[in-house]
This record gives structure tokens, C-alpha cells and sequence, in this order.
């Protein structure tokens, strides 16, 4: 039973630096404060180079859009989206396509109310206020029935957001209630920190993220695999997501930190 009185309890907090905006201030954005831009500054000094992982992980996202909508899916449903801006969900699907629909979801109130302001002349996507780890709320909110039609496939896109829910809040448990709400040929994407390639650097970010509004945990590339249950993952397979299906351009690029591993899978028919 989800506890949604603990999960709505989330308040506006601009005195520590919080995951959205850590992630915008990587990804050079200018939806972030002076906190965050401090945790890149530490963070950098600590890790040279560490914006990569921030950068490689939205550019799987990217790639994974293009490998749906080439695949004939148009609808994206993206939990713990942050701010919707340097190329994200509908900002590559309409370079491709005028039919699709993105509903965003996040539970950090100011990176709502950011993200509102920036979809507020796109009609196909929205954003809504709601903690992942109550379903319910998710895909029973007006929002979801606007936009998103659950008889037909959905991208379901938890990119670089389990390894925020901790063990307590049951994360497999949980996604297998999304994929279970999916029709046939929808698809799971899902990126996680893992510390099976580089530890020391795993370790690192987790006692970084241990002070902010979002502490995070590094999981096995083996627990991340089975999120994708009886989905069955598109090749290469999943794997540290520089690696899954590079740009030409980009495939023999080395990354310097190997810490975040994902894939895509199917919901067979
Ligand atoms: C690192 S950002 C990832 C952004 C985007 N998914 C991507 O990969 O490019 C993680 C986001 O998850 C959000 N988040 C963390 N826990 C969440 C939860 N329980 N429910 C909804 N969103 C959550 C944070 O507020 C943050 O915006």
C-alpha cells in the first residue's frame, strides 16, 4: 500500500541543491540557483570531467526517443523528466514527427513550475506534479487522460530516477506496476546509477547526492536488468549507456567514468 501522505509531503526546498536543477546546471542549462552550481563546482573538482556522465546519460535518453518514434512509438511517458529543456522528450519527437504526446512527471515543485512555463505553447506535451512511486497518481491524473492513450504502445521512461526511490519504497515492485499498465508493444527505457564498473566514482556521487534533497543509491547492473521483467530488451542489450547504440560518430568514444548502466526493452504482444 503506497503511502501518498508521505510521498505529497515533498516542499519547496531552494537552500539545498536538489537533483532537477544539479542536472540542468550539468547539462549547462539556466534552470538552477547558486547551490548547484557550487555541487557542479565540488563535484568537478572532486570527479574532472564527471559532467560527461550527466551529458552521455540525457544523449541515451536522445537516442532512445529516435529508436521509438523510428518504431512507430509516439507517446512517451516520462517519470522524474526534470526540466524539459537541452533536448529532451518532445524537443527531439518534433524534429520527427507532429503526432506525438509527452507527459512529464516530476515531484520537485519548482522544477514544475519551470517546466509548465517552458510547455506552455506545445500542446502535446504537459508536465504534472507527482511522485513516481504512487502509480496511481500518475496514470489516473487528468493530465495522463488528455494525453496519453494506454490501449495503444507507450514509451515509459525512467531515465536517471530509480536510483533516487530507496529499497524501502520497493523500486522492482514498482516498475512492475507501470509495465503492467502498458499495452503490447510499448517499451521501457531505464538508466540507473550502478557502481559495478567504478565504485570508487559510484561511492563519490552517492556521498555528493547524500547531501542534497535527493540522496541517490547505486545499484547492480544485474538488479537494473530485471526491472525489465518479461519486456524483451531491444539489442545490443543493455549496457553502460554510452555504449548502447552510440552515433556513429561517437562509437569508439572511451568514457572517462563508467557509472550509469540502462537499456530498452518491449513489452511483448
Ligand atoms: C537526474 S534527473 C533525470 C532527468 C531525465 N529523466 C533525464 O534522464 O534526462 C532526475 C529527476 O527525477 C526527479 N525525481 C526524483 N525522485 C522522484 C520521484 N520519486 N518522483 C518523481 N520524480 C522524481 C528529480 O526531481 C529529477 O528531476
Amino acid at each position: 500500500m503506497v503511502d501518498t501522505q508521505r510521498l505529497m509531503s515533498r516542499k519547496m526546498d531552494i537552500d539545498r541543491p536538489c537533483a532537477a536543477r544539479i542536472y540542468d546546471a550539468f547539462l549547462g542549462g539556466s534552470h538552477n540557483f547558486g547551490v548547484e552550481r557550487r555541487f557542479v563546482e565540488r563535484a568537478e573538482a572532486e570527479l574532472p570531467g564527471i559532467t560527461e556522465v550527466y551529458r552521455d546519460n540525457r544523449a541515451f535518453v536522445r537516442r532512445a526517443v529516435e529508436y521509438l518514434l523510428a518504431h512507430g512509438v509516439h507517446q512517451f511517458l516520462d517519470l522524474g523528466s526534470g526540466i524539459p529543456t537541452i533536448g529532451h522528450v518532445h524537443e527531439v519527437a518534433r524534429r520527427r514527427t507532429s503526432e506525438f504526446r509527452v507527459l512529464y512527471v516530476d515531484n520537485e515543485p519548482l522544477t514544475v513550475a519551470h517546466s509548465r512555463s517552458l510547455l506552455d505553447d506545445e500542446p502535446r506535451a504537459a508536465i504534472i506534479e507527482a511522485d513516481c512511486r504512487d502509480p496511481e497518481s500518475v496514470l489516473r491524473s487528468p493530465e495522463a487522460e488528455a494525453l496519453i492513450d494506454f490501449d495503444r504502445p507507450v514509451a515509459l521512461l525512467m531515465s536517471a530516477v530509480l536510483h533516487f526511490v530507496p529499497d524501502r519504497d520497493s523500486p522492482a515492485a514498482l516498475v512492475e506496476t507501470y509495465r503492467k499498465a502498458l499495452a503490447p508493444d510499448s517499451h521501457l527505457a531505464i538508466t540507473h546509477l550502478t557502481a559495478d564498473h567504478d565504485p570508487a566514482t559510484a561511492g563519490t556521487m552517492e556521498r555528493f547526492y547524500a547531501e542534497t534533497a535527493d540522496p541517490l543509491v547505486a545499484r547492480s547492473a544485474r538488479w537494473i536488468d530485471a526491472l525489465f521483467g518479461d519486456f524483451e530488451v531491444v539489442p545490443q542489450g543493455t549496457s553502460h549507456v554510452t555504449d548502447w547504440r552510440p552515433d556513429p560518430d561517437q562509437a569508439s568514444a572511451v568514457p572517462r567514468y563508467r557509472v550509469v548502466h540502462g537499456g530498452l526493452a518491449r513489452k511483448p504482444g
